[in-house]
């Protein structure tokens, strides 16, 4: 018999994973993961739209980056980002209003796996570029156009209910009309699959074979 379904807001439904986000097993965060463990730290500032938890902002820390900076729309993720590491500043923040910060004051700017809950995507990466210091880079690390128009979309299941939140299915022309809208070039992308991810290929990675790419990076600069 199929559990309960319920449909929360994104704030509302990511309070409730929360706690379990990081041990929840999700091989679109797996494949996400290994793509931002391809970044090279920029010496100085980091800042993250939607960064949840603060796994990203923990390994960018590891790579050398200085300043990590968090803004998540969930309050319930953001305890978890602070219980992982008191040195991350970390801000209540819907990335639809421009960030409480001067122009020009990161290096790195990174989304991952969140735009898929924004609709107008143009307006922070607009906001991103105005963030960046001179040779700075916007990097996007989103759910694969493939999976996000064939259905797919965040959701978790815990003690048998199955949590749904609004989603949107971005296509490559969405991304590109966006990047160019906010004076952003796409200096490179990649498309990353099962076999992108290095030996040994976790199993639950290969559910649908090893070139089915689960998730895409841009890789942008000021145009
Ligand atoms: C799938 S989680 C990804 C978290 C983190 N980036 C990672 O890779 O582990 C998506 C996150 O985006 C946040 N989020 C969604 N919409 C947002 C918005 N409009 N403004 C800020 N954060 C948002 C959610 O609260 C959630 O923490």
């Amino acid at each position: 018999m199929a559990g309960d379904e319920v449909h929360l807001s994104v704030a509302h439904a990511y309070d409730r994973w929360s706690a379990a986000y990081d041990a929840y097993d999700n091989p679109m965060v797996l494949m996400a993961a290994r793509a931002v463990a391809g970044l090279t730290a920029r010496g100085a500032g980091v800042v993250e739209f939607g960064c949840g938890t603060g796994r990203n902002l923990e390994t960018l820390k590891a790579a050398g980056a200085a300043r990590l900076v968090g803004l998540d729309l969930s309050e319930g993720m953001l305890q978890q980002a602070r219980a992982r590491d008191a040195s991350f500043e970390l801000h209540r923040r819907d990335m639809a209003t421009a960030a409480p910060f001067a122009g020009a004051s990161f290096d790195l700017v990174l989304f991952c796996l969140t735009l898929e809950h924004v609709v107008d995507i143009a307006a922070p990466l607009t906001d991103a570029r105005r963030l960046l210091r001179p040779g700075g880079e916007v990097v996007v690390i989103e759910i694969h156009p493939f999976l996000s128009l064939g259905g797919l979309g965040a959701h978790f299941t815990l003690g048998g209910e199955t949590v749904r939140m609004p989603t949107v299915s971005h296509r490559f022309c969405d991304y590109l009309n966006a990047f160019a809208a906010a004076d952003l070039a796409v200096r490179a992308c990649r498309e990353w699959r099962p076999r992108d991810h290095g030996d040994p290929i976790p199993p639950r990675l290969l559910k649908h074979g090893p070139d089915r790419p689960y998730v895409v990076e841009f890789r942008l600069g000021a145009a």
